[in-house]
């Protein structure tokens, strides 16, 4: 029997809550730094009272930099079952900082094993949603012809499709392909775990994400469309020694590899996320009336469940 379960995944579920919690009295107090230590403080706090033996391939970066849940820090209380776990207390530090829309909690974790271990640098990276057929877009071909192949296959014109891209100087030439074929671009300041989770939900008005984001937010994103379907496509993007370093300090030897969800996520995998501010995809933690409310969402590739919380519990 798997060992990813829907109650481990309930269980886990309070550590991305508890962080969203604690990050969200930092919302809008332009303080990116502190709500990012609310949220991790938080997120180890609460994973260490956990029954597993959890450890972190995906962190807050490597020991030296980074004294709290540090790539290879083992977390829960070691009696239960061998996790990887990749994490991110608070997705979209700046969005918090500044109270806009789309900043997360995100979880996610797979047997020993089942995530890849993604250095701090770049990935390029293409997503859709589920319900086309495999392997429909492709990294190595142009902005344009992704959008033309896959108007096609849903039988609508390219002027149809939404495509998410991160508002970053270097996608001018993405973003400039991307309207030449006629394709509306949503442009995000961050967030890009939200951006390919839009993917999945028609009602976002996207169908593609594109573009280059963290390698680590790659992963995560991959473990929610393990869950929910959907196809990712991710390369690394090695600007400079350093970077070329820490991805052979990750055990990856072939940095030119195209990456397949099934390698970023080769095993089952559960996905959390929590909202901290209103998103696409959750509501953003609420606090008055004595309560405080929050909303997740928990997936689990295992048994294909997607369970929606809305939890009200009193303030302290
Ligand atoms: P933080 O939560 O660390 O602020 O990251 C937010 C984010 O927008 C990610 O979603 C994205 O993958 C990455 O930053 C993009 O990096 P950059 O801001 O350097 O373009």
């Amino acid at each position: 029997m798997s060992i990813i379960t829907d109650d481990l995944a309930l269980m886990l579920a309070r550590a991305p809550i508890e962080a969203a919690i604690a990050s969200s009295y930092l919302i809008g107090r332009g303080d990116e730094r502190a709500a990012d230590q609310a949220a991790v403080d938080a997120m180890r706090a609460t994973l260490n009272t956990m029954p597993i033996k959890g450890r972190v391939v995906i962190g807050e970066g490597e020991r030296d930099n980074a004294p709290m849940l540090y790539v290879g820090e083992e977390v829960g209380t070691g009696a239960g079952p061998e996790l990887d776990i990749a994490l991110d207390p608070l997705e979209g530090t700046t969005l918090t900082a500044k109270a806009k829309s789309n900043a997360l909690s995100v979880l996610a974790i797979a047997p020993k094993g089942g995530l890849l271990h993604a250095p701090d640098t770049y990935m390029e990276k293409i997503a859709i949603g589920p319900g086309y057929p495999p392997d429909l877009v492709d990294l190595d071909e142009g902005a344009a012809d992704n959008v033309r192949r896959l108007a096609k296959v849903k039988g609508v014109s390219p002027e149809e499709i939404g495509v998410c891209v991160l508002d970053r100087p270097r996608h001018a030439g993405i973003i400039e392909a991307l309207r030449g074929v006629g394709a509306r671009v949503r442009l995000i300041d961050d967030g890009d775990i939200a951006g390919v989770i839009d993917c999945t939900k028609p009602e976002t008005g996207i169908d593609m994400y594109l573009g280059q984001g963290g390698a680590p937010e790659g992963v995560l994103a991959s473990a929610a469309l393990k869950c929910v379907g959907g196809q990712f496509q991710g390369r690394l993007v090695i600007r400079n020694d350093e970077e070329r370093a820490r991805a052979r300090a990750a055990g990856i030897e072939d940095l030119k590899r195209r990456y397949m969800l099934d390698d970023l996520v080769s095993k089952d995998a559960i996905f959390i996320a929590v909202g901290v501010t209103p998103g696409s995809l959750l509501q953003g933690v609420r606090i008055g009336g004595g309560a405080i409310h929050v909303n997740a969402v928990v997936m689990n590739s295992a048994t294909h469940t997607v369970t929606e919380l809305r939890i009200r519990q009193p303030a302290s």
